[in-house]
């Protein structure tokens, strides 16, 4: 890792155009490298800031054939509206590219061709699933099935969501077509593998032994666990009509993988913000002065940190990522964000419900940050943290310290005269501010970061209620010159400390302090080492509310909005399953369902649905674990009556043995709820 950086690459994860950019997707990854990004750039550091839009793989497919039109339409409309909506809250990209790119697809083409010819492949002809009906082969997104790691019974292909472990879609236990709903038939084909295995020794010494200490232990625990499960050949091809053609001779037909693509988007759109600014890319890349950071999902740690990590030492010329800060999941009002369920804040609409309120988003989702656990945005928070901090205390605080100048130096800042004490400690912990934010900034804690942004608008505002200028003005003008003069400085600091988080607003500050252009190389450096930022003098503009108050309407409208969606995809729910074939009576008399009691509940470690019960079923005390945890806590089914089928063979869960199933079924949210007989019923009884 360079010790002193010459240059930063930083890259944020490619979003899929297969639909706009929501919250999620804001909070766990492009708010935090904003602010990153940001940050460096105000420290006078040499920053590429690159992103782009995938748009290649299944995900794309599956959109156009559900609306009936091409891949080509389906990712200019998302491109274009991702594009307008990052550019519009300020996320500030050196460059957005896209992978349909000609130069991503020479890069992509050049770079598997390479690995290709240092024979870092492996060609093999293997049985992969073929859906008879659609005549084309599944992969990825395309099949879905239980998965053989955590029993999650909508794994993807490549990918199981649920326990984020990166799958072959042979893997998955029952796969089905997500095309034709068939199962799938095994079908020979020849691919390309890269056999992760070879790379065990390598991640092992990077991540495991070099990476320990500064990791996120999400992200250091995922790689962990991935390497001692150990790593198989990784299929880097597909026969998909959508992609980059594999380009080898005998290939045809065949597309590049769209996680081996799409991480060589960010070089290729690395390339052409350097072709565009007139300068070199490779140094960005290939430099070892260069820190490289990716900002991403939970969902794409192993792609990050194990195959395009192997595929960068594979091909040997390039630098390998310094950090990889991945942060967990944002809900939404307590339910998961989903594309597909429309249960989501939209971020082209919140710019239009909102207009000139980016900075509001921003702060929430970063004060909200899932940081180290998921967690949920609710429009009441969001109101919440607008009017008591934003407009209470940082809005508040400027204002007063902007309409007093204006009001008692027509603008101009005073001279002060002798400093108390107590305006020497406030001037001397001001200047600590930039050391404290930028150390939680570079251990990848924005949430820390922003807290300790809001102490400095906190400080500013209680020496101002302490000093209370406006009421000895008149008995003591020199005083309330020291004292003005004082938080004059306060809001100069805070123009410069907010913008990483709060880029709109530390604009329009920096002009009503009459800072716009200031021409420091490094401002944020400026407010440690420098003189005060607001020299007496100086002249401020007139005063601007830097925030309003967000009215109960407003978030009324937005969770009318919500529960509207609720309503619909309730009724899109009623649509029952189809009725099953007919059994005979022998085969009911097969189950053997009893009345059970739970006696012991709790999570199963890394995975978000299961929960370990103990169940008394009369007959005994057996484990049965149950994908109910994001339906109930523990503690709250403890003594539950519950109906057990108890001869269900037993099958190992994650490593536990689960002896049987508590029968459920859901109530017209979707929510799921117990069979659960009468309190007086005793354990053990039948069901029949
Ligand atoms: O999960 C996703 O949305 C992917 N499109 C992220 C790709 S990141 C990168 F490697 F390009
Ligand atoms: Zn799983």
């Amino acid at each position: 890792m360079p010790q002193n950086p010459k240059r930063y690459t930083i890259t944020s994860a490619l979003p899929y155009t297969n639909g706009p950019i929501h919250i999620g997707h804001l909070a766990g990854v492009y708010v935090p490298a904003d602010i990153y990004a940001r940050y460096l750039r105000l420290r006078g550091k040499d920053v590429a800031f690159i992103c782009g839009s995938d748009e290649h793989g299944v995900a794309i497919s599956m959109r156009a054939r559900k609306e009936g039109v091409t891949p080509g339409e389906i990712i200019d409309r998302y491109h274009a509206m991702i594009k307008k909506s990052f550019a519009d809250f300020g996320i500030s990209f050196d460059n957005y590219s896209r992978t349909s790119a000609a130069i991503h697809h020479k890069t992509a083409s050049e770079f598997f061709r390479k690995l290709y010819d240092d024979g870092k492949f492996i060609e093999e002809v293997t049985e992969q699933l073929y859906d008879e009906e659609a005549g084309q082969f599944l992969a990825d997104r395309f099949v879905i099935g239980t998965c053989p790691k955590c029993g999650h019974e909508e794994a993807y292909g490549d990918q199981c969501e649920n326990c984020g472990s990166s799958l072959n879609a042979t893997d998955l236990i029952n796969p089905k077509s997500t095309i034709t709903g068939t199962k799938p038939v095994m079908k020979q084909t020849r691919h390309w593998f890269l056999p992760l295995d070879q790379y065990d020794t390598f991640l092992r010494e990077w991540i495991l032994e070099g990476h320990k200490n500064d990791w996120k232990p999400n992200v250091y625990g995922q790689v962990k666990s991935w390497l001692d499960e150990g790593l198989k050949p990784r299929a880097v091809t597909r026969d998909l009509d959508w992609g980059i053609p594999v380009p080898v001779e005998g290939a045809e037909g065949k597309v590049l993988y769209v996680w081996f693509d799409a991480p060589i988007g960010y070089i290729s759109s690395t390339k052409e913000w350097a072709e565009r600014e007139g300068i070199d890319w490779e140094p960005y890349w290939k430099d070892k002065d260069t820190k490289l950071v990716h900002f991403i999902g939970k969902d794409n740690i192993v792609f990050h940190c194990v195959i395009f990590p192997a595929m960068l030492e594979a091909e040997g010329s390039y630098i390998l990522p310094d950090n990889v800060p991945a942060n967990e999941f944002l809900n939404l009002e307590g339910n998961k964000l989903s594309t597909s369920k429309n249960w989501a804040v939209w971020l082209h609409e919140y710019l239009e419900d909102f207009p000139g309120k980016q900075d509001v988003l921003r702060y929430t989702l970063t004060a909200n940050a899932p940081e180290t656990k998921d967690n949920d945005f609710t429009w009441k928070d969001f109101q919440a943290r607008n009017n008591n901090e934003l407009v209470a205390i940082f809005g508040n605080f400027v204002n007063r310290v902007i309409v007093l100048t204006n009001k008692y130096y027509d603008g101009i800042v005073p001279q002060p005269g002798t400093f108390t004490e107590k305006d020497r400690a406030t001037l001397a912990g001001l200047k600590k501010y930039p050391d404290i934010i930028a150390s939680a900034i570079e251990r990848y804690r924005f949430r820390e970061a922003l807290g300790q942004l809001l102490n400095v608008a906190r400080l500013g505002n209680k020496y101002l209620a302490e000093e209370e200028p406006w009421k000895i003005v008149k008995e003591d003008a020199e005083r309330v010159q020291t004292i003005m003069y004082v938080a004059l400085q306060v809001a100069g600091v805070l123009s410069v400390l907010s913008e990483p988080f709060l880029p709109f607003t530390a604009k329009k500050l920096q002009q009503m302090l009459g800072r716009s252009g200031s021409g420091e190389n490094a401002p944020w450096d400026a407010v440690t080492d420098g003189d005060d930022l607001l020299p007496e003098g100086h002249r401020v503009n007139k005063a601007e509310l830097l925030f309003t108050k967000i009215e109960d309407q407003e978030i009324k409208k937005q969770l009318e909005r919500l529960e509207q969606t609720r309503q619909e995809n309730k009724e899109n729910n009623k649509e029952l399953p189809a009725r099953k074939e007919t059994i005979s009576y022998e085969d009911f008399a097969k189950l053997d369902m009893r009345v059970g009691t739970i006696i012991e509940a709790e999570k199963m470690k890394k995975a978000d649905k299961l929960l370990v019960l103990k169940v008394d079923t009369g007959l005994d005390v057996r484990t049965i674990v149950s994908g109910i945890a994001q339906s109930f806590k523990p503690e709250e089914i403890v003594g539950k009556k519950v109906t057990v089928l108890v001869n269900l063979a037993p099958r190992k869960l994650r490593g536990v043995e689960s002896e049987g199933m508590i029968l459920m079924t859901q109530d017209s949210g979707g929510k799921l709820v117990f069979l659960n007989p009468d309190d007086a019923v005793e354990n053990g009884e039948t069901v029949s």
